[in-house]
């Protein structure tokens, strides 16, 4: 089962060819997808050979081979994780009893509803990012932010294959919709606010792979938990695929803080104007990029107290992360303490669930601030890095527009408005930021502003070329 078939028009370990309708109906929506990648698709390296991995199965062993593809020669494909044998739900009212490996009447709407929003988060963070090529630092990253669009583009495929797999006609119009809305267009933006910001420096790309996949990541274990097998399984395997978004982002903050460590040492100082006529990012100024991007993220989880999640949970449609982690899977007797702006509220848990889900998010975001940190006390300096409080800069809410800082402390409006540019990038900031952001794309060159990886990709060396530029 886990064998992947490659010798059909879509790469497929669902049987495809036995089910000539949805066979039919998915090779229709290919040449749309293909002509979306064509013009939505990063911008003018279609022809380059690019070093990118695929999947053979969805096995631990077999995940992925590795060679120079075109990009839109790319094998996308439909890929589920194997089937948990006699699988039941493990939370909400129906726990316990088998899970459904067809959609219920009474939740279709809702399950199409889910899947649509994840499914439109995937090509708008490629229609994000689509002009970053032009300014890699270097090849090694141009690879990997290649990586990550043909690997969204996938998660496309995902997401349309359970469209048209089971929601009749309805999911197909869905799978076209999903190639008509694009990020940032006036008349048929993206459905999620954060998607329809562009990406257009690549400080900006790495804190996006860093926290805002993130938030992908704890989307698709919530679906992962779902009654609803097909998705399930879809989620569990698109998972394995976002581990390497999230490497993406680590390791370029990681190397950015690591070069920036290097030029403070040469210069003898911390003095931000210095650092940055040196061609290097200084500390405060990532610390903005991580107060924007993390605080955009935290809105992607939704408002603290929600009847939808509620219900979502209720009907097993959308588990908790890691559900399995908990003790009571039911929560119909669960309080919650949320802090709003007015103080401690008791809530019932089962409106909570966005909060559980944001918190367990924030404890995951940590990971990276804590090796970061190291790298900063190790070079003897005592500036650390940190998240913004949850309750900063929130557009949706409880905290919606409050004036809360960083630190988490409330302050008049006032002063927050007059400060609020110390805590987020400047349009002075993103200038310099976009001031150096030259490409650079010559195999084992690194941009001044970041330092080499530790390693290359695949046990290759760095100065591989990892994109032969046709
Ligand atoms: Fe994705
Ligand atoms: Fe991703």
């Amino acid at each position: 089962m886990s064998g992947i078939n490659y010798s059909e028009k879509i790469p497929n370990n669902v049987n495809l060819a036995n089910d000539r309708t949805l066979q039919r109906a998915l090779e229709h929506w290919q040449p749309h997808f293909l002509d979306w990648w064509q013009h939505l698709g990063p911008r003018d390296f279609q022809t380059a050979d690019v070093y990118l991995r695929t999947a053979t199965s969805v096995d631990a062993e077999g995940w992925a081979t590795y060679g120079a593809v075109k990009m839109p020669e790319y094998r996308w494909g439909i890929f589920l994780a194997d089937p948990v044998a006699d699988r039941k739900i493990g939370f909400g009212d129906n726990m316990g009893q088998p899970a459904w490996q067809q959609v219920p009447g009474e939740f279709r709407s809702t399950l199409r509803r889910l899947i649509v929003t994840q499914g439109d988060t995937e090509p708008a963070s490629v229609e994000q990012q689509r002009l970053l090529g032009h300014t890699c630092p270097s090849l090694y990253d141009l690879r990997n932010l290649f990586q990550v669009n043909v690997e969204e583009g996938r998660h496309l495929w995902a997401m349309v294959y359970l469209l048209h797999a089971y929601f009749g006609r309805d999911g197909r119009e869905e799978a076209e919709e999903l190639l008509a809305r694009h990020s940032g267009d006036a008349d048929k933006p993206r459905i999620l606010t954060t998607f329809n910001e562009p990406i257009s420096d690549w400080l900006s790309f790495y804190c996006f792979t860093y926290f805002t996949d993130r938030d992908g990541k704890y989307q698709l274990k919530s679906l992962a938990e779902s009654a609803f097998d097909p998705l399930s399984r879809t989620c569990r395997f698109m998972l394995t695929e976002e581990a390497h978004h999230m490497f993406v982002g680590e390791t370029g903050i990681g190397r950015v803080v690591k070069r920036t460590l290097e030029v403070m040492k040469e210069l003898g100082t911390e003095d931000p104007a210095k650092i940055r006529a040196a061609g290097a990012v200084d500390l405060p100024l990532l610390q903005k990029y991580l107060n924007f991007w993390c605080s955009s993220s935290l809105d992607l989880f939704g408002s603290e107290v929600s009847s939808n999640s509620a219900a979502n949970f209720a009907n097993g449609l959308k588990g908790r992360p890691d559900e399995s982690q908990y003790e009571d899977h039911v929560l119909r007797a669960a309080q919650f303490k949320l802090e709003t702006p007015k103080g401690v509220e008791d809530v019932p848990m089962l409106n909570a669930l966005n909060e559980v889900m944001r918190a367990s998010y924030l404890k995951d975001c940590e990971i990276g601030l804590k090796r970061w940190n190291r790298a900063i006390e190790r070079a003897g300096y005592s500036l650390r890095l940190q998240l913004p409080s949850p309750h900063f800069r929130r557009s949706i809410g409880a905290w919606v527009n409050a004036p809360v800082t960083p630190e988490s402390r409330i302050i008049p409006r006032e002063e927050y408005d007059k400060r609020l540019y110390e805590w987020i990038p400047s349009e002075q900031d993103r200038a310099f930021v976009r001031s150096l952001m030259q490409r650079v794309s010559e195999p084992g060159k690194m941009a001044g502003w970041i330092a080499p990886p530790e390693r290359g990709i695949n046990n290759l060396p760095v100065e591989y070329e990892y994109v032969h530029l046709a």
